[in-house]
């Protein structure tokens, strides 16, 4: 019996049910999230070529566990995928910290650009095969700004405010250079902890004020704009080096073709999201000057730079990506 059940084992720690091997997706989002329709169609990709084999299961809502714990559920391959921001990989690989620099890149094409290279992700993506994972794809996460209880007009306007922040040391840095105290929490605490006033604000895109509700407590979104923070799609090494090369370039497509679905979703989400915080839950949102709370925290870019050598090539590539979107851009308009 033992022997028979260990024999239909595929791979890794997985289920076998029936003899189709369970492959179990985490992620911190709500079900109607962009990440969870690229989700669907990566399900749908995976089981329409290879659904003799493989079911995949999807938990949303951080059933499995908030993004620490789940990536640490990846990392031992007691579940196969994740989805988890990379400043909550920083701890487990550091080259993620990159991500958390503020003001990294100059615009948003800028950040598509560099995400959508990738021949030149590929390097990252592998480097990190010593944590026991490996990133499969990107989402988009749109640009993260603060809101609170109480208007954000100026960086003045931080100091003194607890913040709650991702589980990332270059946040923690972040937040602390802009004057307001840092509280690193994971994402399903926060609701709560703003409800109760353990925190005045946090910071995010602005489906975390629909989706998450945290337009409910918090009703002033000030638009810094401080950082792009990608989603990565993870894979527990050995669930993928236990693929044969069919399956393999079948979970790869399945994985570019959720970003495509996530992408195209992304737009609409956010805009939707702005009118239902505005409208339904009377949430202000606010333009400000960008380049006063820029001030407050370039300084960090020499500071990390200088303490982590991993981020240094992939920062340059970066300028470089910067200056060639600026010209386009300034071409276009001229
Ligand atoms: C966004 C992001 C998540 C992240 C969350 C957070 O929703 O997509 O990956 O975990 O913010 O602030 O924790």
């Amino acid at each position: 019996m033992a022997l028979g059940l260990a024999g239909c084992a595929s791979s890794g720690a997985g289920t076998v049910s029936g003899r189709k091997r369970i492959v179990r997706i985490s992620h911190a989002q709500s079900e109607t999230h962009p990440e969870h329709l690229g989700l669907l169609a990566f399900k749908e990709y995976v089981e329409d070529n290879l659904g003799d084999r493989y079911e995949v299961q999807i938990f949303p809502n951080e059933i499995l566990g908030a993004a620490q714990r789940a990536i640490e559920l990846t990392q031992t391959g007691a579940i196969d995928f994740v989805v988890a921001g990379t400043a909550n990989l920083e701890t487990f690989a550091s080259v993620y910290e990159i991500f958390s620099m503020p003001y990294l890149f100059d615009s948003v094409e800028a950040y598509h650009e560099t995400m959508m290279d990738t021949d030149y992700m590929e390097q990252i993506y592998e480097s990190t095969d010593e944590a026991g994972f490996r990133v499969m794809t990107w989402y988009n996460a749109g640009t993260r700004s603060f809101y609170a209880k109480t208007p954000i007009e100026t960086p003045d306007d931080l100091k003194g405010k607890k913040i709650r922040v991702q589980q990332s040391p270059a946040s923690v840095a972040m937040t602390q250079a802009f004057g307001a105290a840092a509280s690193p929490m994971s994402f399903g605490e926060v609701y709560t902890a703003i409800q109760q006033g353990v925190i005045d604000g946090a910071e995010n895109n602005e489906l975390a004020l629909t989706n998450n509700k945290h337009g409910e407590v918090a009703k002033y979104y000030a638009y810094n704009n401080h950082q792009m923070v990608p989603d990565m799609l993870i894979a527990n090494l050995k669930f993928l080096e236990g693929l044969s090369d069919e399956e393999r370039k079948i979970f790869t497509d399945a994985a570019r073709i959720s970003t495509e679905v996530e992408m195209e979703n992304w737009d609409e989400q956010v805009a939707e999201a702005k009118r239902i915080a505005e409208e339904d839950m009377g949430v202000q949102f606010s333009e400000v000057d960008v380049e006063a709370f820029k001030e407050k925290v370039l300084p960090l870019h020499e500071q990390m730079l200088e303490e982590n050598p991993k981020i240094r090539d992939f920062y340059s590539h970066i300028q470089e990506v910067n200056k060639e979107s600026g010209q386009e851009k300034g071409e276009d308009e001229s």
